[in-house]
């Protein structure tokens, strides 16, 4: 028998490269990949580049199917594979010999959503409208309104845990119930999120620095009452990719 040249998974060393080949193999670019699945199109050029872990629960849900893997499992095993070591692993960049990168700022820690008190009762379609809503390009920002005691809080809370691992785990809840002037908000956001403020700089400008390269989910919990600071949201989001 001839040698073939066919590909096979064991070809592929690295996450990103399987990637990258399945992708083009469908022939999508990155963008239509990113809609697909819920990302940016930057989280799919940084997968493709080995420098962001791959989520195993978000690749089983959304790539597989996204890249029409259903019918062959030996590429999603590879796939989960090239995944899970990667993330025992993290990708070293390729030269060595490169100049050393800049020491990244440290991975943001955010404290887990506060826990329920009971059990979610119905809700499973207004959930999955807001998660639809958040997961497209154009949609930024998801406001919640209704009567007192009517569940926005909770609903807010259950979408934040949905969308939670397409987040990579960056999803922050801040109550703001507290927080009875706008002038205050910038400062108890970059409390509540643990951004350092340095002397000299505004709560304002260290959230548009801290936000500038990373994505996350934001929900703001009775925004209502300081419904003055919306400018600063907007100049917030103008800043963050
Ligand atoms: N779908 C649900 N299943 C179970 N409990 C719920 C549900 N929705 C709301 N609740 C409960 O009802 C109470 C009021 O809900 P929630 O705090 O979310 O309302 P809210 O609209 O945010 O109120 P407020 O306007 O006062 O902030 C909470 O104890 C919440 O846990
Ligand atoms: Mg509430």
């Amino acid at each position: 028998m001839g040698r073939t040249a066919a590909v096979t998974p064991a070809t592929f060393t690295s996450f990103g490269a399987l990637l990258r080949y399945l992708r083009l193999r469908l022939d999508m670019n990155q963008r239509d990949l990113a809609i697909a699945v819920g990302y940016s199109e930057s989280q799919i050029s940084r997968l493709e580049q080995n420098q962001r872990l791959p989520d195993p629960d978000t690749l089983l849900a959304r790539f597989v199917p996204a890249l029409e893997l259903d019918e062959e499992p030996e590429l999603v095993a590879r796939l989960m594979e090239l995944a899970h070591a990667a993330r025992s692993r993290p990708a070293r960049p390729p030269e060595p010999a490169a100049p050393p990168p800049e020491p990244a700022p440290a991975a943001p820690v955010f404290a887990p959503l506060p826990a329920p008190p009971n059990a979610l009762f119905g809700r499973e379609q207004e959930i999955a409208a807001v998660a639809g809503l958040l997961r497209r390009r154009d949609v930024r920002l998801v406001t919640l309104t209704g009567p007192g005691g009517i569940g926005k809080t909770r609903l807010a809370l259950a979408v934040a845990a949905e969308l939670r691992d397409e987040y990579a785990g960056r999803v922050a809840f801040v109550p703001l119930a507290a927080v009875s002037e706008p002038g205050l908000v910038p400062g108890a956001l970059a409390q509540a999120l643990g951004v350092e403020v340095g002397a000299g700089q505004s709560p304002e400008a260290a959230l548009q620095q801290w936000l500038r390269d990373l994505r996350l989910l934001l929900v703001l919990d009775n925004f209502e009452q300081v419904a003055g600071a919306a400018p600063l949201i907007s100049a917030l989001l103008a800043s963050a990719p």
